[in-house]
């Protein structure tokens, strides 16, 4: 009885260090708040993904004023009624193709993108609620040269809600998300941080995820919960057998 018992608890203090030293491991790696995006390689539709480009708007004074890490990819549709025709492109920004330019002021910023040597511009313009300290993408303009469309075509949207972060945050979202902006033009982000205000010593604040990336994360939160309580189970069990052979040794 007694041999039985001590074989049982030297199981137990053995595996139970190491069931905690997994689980610990478990919680750490999908708990603890990532502060930098791993690339991910995950096979994607027909066009690959775009490259993540860094994108920095400088102020007069020289120190950056918007920061922006985001890979972008355009995904145009438009009828044109007098070539009798739909065009469908989908066209990735190529970071090393593109020169950065913007603005920043009290309560909008904007970050302007000319890709292709002016063939392309892209215009991203951030908004601040100062009552809720809140900013937010509130309008995006394109103007783009398509090789099947005659002239340049243009979209603008002002009155978009998107990214929204809260002042002295940068928002971050590693998911794809699909933005639409206008009938005929959505744009999907990749591998987004950004702060288009606040920004201090050419560094992102602290990241608030968006919703997607949280419901990723949520299945492994989960797993780690339920391998915390059956822990908890195995740690009780071992207790309420060491008092048992306790009580036995003490009849003894
Ligand atoms: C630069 O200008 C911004 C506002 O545009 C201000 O917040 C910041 O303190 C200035 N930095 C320096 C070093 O003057
Ligand atoms: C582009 O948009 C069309 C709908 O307008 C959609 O069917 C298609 O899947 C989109 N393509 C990409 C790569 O997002
Ligand atoms: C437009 O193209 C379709 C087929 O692509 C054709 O049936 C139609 O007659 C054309 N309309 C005009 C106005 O050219
Ligand atoms: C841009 O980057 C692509 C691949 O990342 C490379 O093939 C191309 O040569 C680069 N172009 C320039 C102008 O640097
Ligand atoms: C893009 O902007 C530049 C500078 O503002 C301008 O010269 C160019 O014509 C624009 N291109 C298009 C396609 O609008
Ligand atoms: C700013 O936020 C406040 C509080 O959430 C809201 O009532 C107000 O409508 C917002 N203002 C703008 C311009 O969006
Ligand atoms: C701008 O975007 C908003 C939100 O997606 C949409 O409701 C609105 O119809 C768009 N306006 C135009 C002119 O496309």
């Amino acid at each position: 009885m007694t041999q039985i018992g001590g074989v049982q608890s030297w199981c137990l203090r053995v595996t139970l260090p190491l069931i905690l030293a997994v689980v610990l491991h478990q919680s750490f790696a999908t708990v603890a708040p990532p502060t930098t995006v791993q690339t991910t390689t995950a096979p994607h539709k027909d066009p690959e993904r775009p490259e993540r480009g860094i994108y920095k708007v400088t102020s007069s004074n020289g120190t950056t004023c918007l920061l922006a890490y985001m890979g972008l990819q355009l995904n145009i549709s438009i009828s044109s009624v007098p070539q009798n025709k739909t065009v469908q492109d989908v066209v990735n920004i190529k970071p090393n193709q593109t020169t950065t330019s913007g603005s920043c002021e009290a309560d909008t910023a904007s970050l302007l993108l000319l890709i292709d040597a002016g063939k392309t511009n892209l215009t991203f313009v951030f908004s601040l609620n100062s009552t809720s300290n809140k900013y937010y993408l509130s309008e995006v303009s394109l103007t783009i040269a398509l090789p099947d469309m005659k002239e340049p075509v243009s979209f603008r949207n002002r009155s978009l809600d998107y990214l929204r972060g809260t002042l002295g945050y940068s928002y971050m979202c590693r998911e794809e998300q699909t933005l639409s902006v206008a009938p005929g033009l959505s744009i999907n982000t990749f591998q987004v941080q950004l702060q288009p205000f606040g920004v201090t010593g050419d560094q992102f604040g602290a990241a608030e995820e968006c919703q997607l990336d949280e419901d990723d994360m949520l299945i492994p939160i989960i797993v780690g919960a339920a391998l915390a309580g059956l822990v908890l189970v195995v740690l009780l069990a071992y207790l309420i057998g060491r008092k048992r052979s306790h009580a036995g040794y003490q009849t003894i």
